[in-house]
């Protein structure tokens, strides 16, 4: 039975994320951010939309995520919102939106939350002071969801590299996740980590994680949409899989445009009003 007024199909909220992971349950997450995407996404299934500040790379065309803003993030989520029936949205807040105080955070993700339509939000990190931030977004009814491992707003500080390969980092990542769990984050994201991290991970949280190139043992998979689809075809890490080659579509169709445009051929006689 729906739980939502208007009678729709009922939204996943983040605490069915939990009960997914107690079931066995895989989750399976990506990235959209418009409309059209959002409604394809949610049609063929996903659990979670998450409007990721990768957004800075595969709508924006920046090095980095840094530049990315709140209202970059709040434009492209209401357009997602719109297409979104039945999966979880998540939206990222961006860098230094939520790591200079409380009061900052709160206002930022509840922004986001009210402006947007989203249910939750995502940010990066698992120390003690980040933990102490969220605990307050969830004390104000905001789902937080928690990134760990590689985190893309500190790639100054971490290079893009396999995260918690020693054996001293890989213990401060599973501290970090189960500081994330006590605060209140209810699921987190595991970014390029070993596997066996991941797994360890895994095991010692009763939320589920959400693996990016951290192999199998998470408790679901998120990708990013454009580079699962061949549209990033300069992307090619050891983790991403392209599930249907949509970039070389798109172009073999905008040629074939050009060319019947140029001979002649297009618009046809039926195509004729
Ligand atoms: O910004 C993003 O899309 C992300 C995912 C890669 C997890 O953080």
């Amino acid at each position: 039975m729906s739980t939502q007024r208007g009678g729709g199909a009922r939204r996943l909220a983040a605490t069915d994320l939990r009960e997914m992971k107690r079931r066995g349950d895989k989750i399976a997450a990506i990235t959209a951010y418009d409309f059209l995407f959002a409604r394809l996404v949610d049609a063929a299934g996903v659990d979670v939309v998450l409007v990721g500040d990768s957004l800075g790379h595969v709508i924006q065309g920046l090095d980095t995520t840094l530049p990315v803003t709140l209202d970059d993030m709040i434009y492209h989520a209401r357009a997602v919102r719109r297409g979104v029936e039945r999966a979880l949205l998540v939206v990222d807040l961006p860098f230094l939106t939520y790591q200079i105080s409380r009061e900052d955070a709160l206002r930022n993700a509840g922004r986001v939350l009210r402006e947007s339509g989203a249910s939750a939000v995502k940010l990066e990190g698992g120390s003690p002071d980040t933990c102490a931030i969220v605990r307050a977004l969830v004390d104000a009814g905001i789902p937080v969801m928690g990134h760990l491992g590689f985190t893309p707003q500190s790639v100054n500080q971490l290079g893009v590299r396999v995260q918690a390969r020693e054996e001293a980092a890989a213990d401060r990542l599973v501290e970090d996740a189960k500081r994330l769990e006590e605060a209140g984050a209810f699921s987190v994201v595991l970014e390029l980590v070993p596997g066996t991290v991941a797994e360890r991970v895994t095991a010692a949280l009763s939320i589920p994680t959400i693996g990016i190139g951290a192999g199998a043992g998470c408790d679901g998979q998120v990708l990013v949409l454009h580079d699962m689809l061949g549209l990033n075809p300069g992307f090619t890490p050891r983790f991403l899989r392209i599930f249907a080659d949509v970039g070389q579509v798109a172009g073999d169709g905008v040629r074939e445009y050009v060319r019947t445009v140029k001979a002649g051929e297009y618009p046809a006689a039926e195509h004729t009003f």
